[in-house]
């Protein structure tokens, strides 16, 4: 049998996606006209509410990656209803990488898309959650298996929000920083390795300077490839065993993909891809912004989660090492050699 085929062509929607550093307050009252409703992780709008427009209507989302489900989502839309949202609103998730993955997502699919900007208050979600795109939750566990690609309209980057964060939230986002810097910019590595101290301390110009760099490098990135189908891959460096570790325990995101990048740079040696002193040096700077490098993981979590990996095709999972500091690289790894990696590492219960 025959076809005849006509093929038709969509024009990518026009969207510029606007990445701003200064005073929060400010900027959304200038960028939000119209029907606008804030969406609040209520840890960060207890401590920061006041630096928001105070005419703006909010709803308060409480926190915990045990959050990040449909259920949430559900509850966001029937808010949505009750204030009249439609597709000439605005809605702006205001919180850490939680706040913006659920409210993203809730956006994207509402009336099959409505607008949405972020004020991150996290490091992490400054750095990393909040850019590129990337909207998702959670599904019996298994991390970001729904989702959407949909770009945020704008980021306000404040470092007035980063000033409260607890030292474990914020060791999180230095973990995210490493990463990017990891597989895409030594000279950022360096950065880092130089000015790890004065990171510690929160120097509000190392620290713009460090988020700068990073959103200049992932925004890049997802430019490249929005739909994480080749270079992109490389953001998910430590993120494979780092979401066994979320599904199995209460860990921090930042804190498992530490522990996951320490893993997969140990692989990159076993592979005599990386050498040995930059291993050392990932670990050594992980360590030294007081992340965990080492879990107690059992084979039969991480073989779970990496059945459900997004990287996964046929038995083959999608592994991201490193070649050197700076230099990422995907490699596809058939489950048994992983798990022949995974015992010699010795991670095991
Ligand atoms: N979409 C993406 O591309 C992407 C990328 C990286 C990470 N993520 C996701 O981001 C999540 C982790 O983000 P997170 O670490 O920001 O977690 P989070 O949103 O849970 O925030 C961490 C904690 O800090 C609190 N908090 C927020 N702002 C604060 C402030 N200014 N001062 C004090 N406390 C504050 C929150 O209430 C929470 O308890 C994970 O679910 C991860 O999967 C998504
Ligand atoms: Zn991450």
């Amino acid at each position: 049998m025959t076809f005849s085929t006509v093929e038709f062509s969509f024009p990518a929607p026009e969207l510029t996606c606007r990445v701003l550093f200064g005073e929060a307050e400010g900027g959304l009252a200038e960028a939000c006209s119209g029907r606008v409703l804030l969406v609040c992780d209520q840890k960060a709008a207890a401590l920061h509410g006041h630096r928001l427009p105070a005419r703006l209507p909010r709803v308060m989302l409480p926190g915990g990656e045990r959050r990040k489900t449909l259920a949430t989502v559900r509850r966001l839309y029937r808010v949505f209803l009750e204030h009249g949202v439609d597709r000439s609103s605005l809605i702006v998730g205001v919180g850490g990488g939680i706040t913006c993955d659920v409210t993203g997502f809730a956006a994207a699919t509402f009336m099959r898309g409505i607008p949405c900007g972020f004020v991150p208050t996290t490091l992490l979600a400054q750095a990393d959650a909040a850019l590129g795109g990337k909207n998702g939750v959670n599904l019996h566990g298994y991390k970001n298996m729904v989702g959407t690609f949909v770009q945020p309209r704008f980021i306000f980057c404040d470092p007035a929000f980063l000033e409260t964060l607890p030292r474990r939230e914020f060791a999180c986002g230095l973990a995210e920083l490493v990463k990017t810097a990891a597989v895409a910019d030594e000279g950022f590595f360096c950065f880092l390795e130089r000015h790890a101290t004065g990171l510690l301390q929160r120097d509000r110009a190392l620290l713009g300077e460090a988020i700068a760099a990073a959103v200049r490098i992932k925004m890049g990135i997802a430019g490249r490839d929005e739909r994480d189908g080749g270079e992109r891959t490389l953001l998910n460096f430590g993120h494979t065993l780092a979401h066994a570790l979320e599904k199995s325990s209460a860990i921090r995101h930042g804190e498992a993909v530490s522990i996951g990048m320490a893993a997969a740079a140990a692989i990159s040696v076993r592979c005599r891809l990386a050498r040995e002193e930059e291993q050392l040096r990932l670990t050594a700077l992980l360590q030294r912004f007081g992340l965990p490098v080492r879990a107690d993981l059992s084979w039969e979590a991480v073989g779970d989660a990496l059945g459900r990996d997004k990287k996964k095709r046929d038995d083959r999972i999608d592994l991201v090492l490193l070649r050197r500091l700076g230099r990422g690289v995907v490699r596809p790894m058939a489950r048994e050699q992983m798990e022949n990696h995974f015992h010699d590492l010795h991670m095991h219960r």
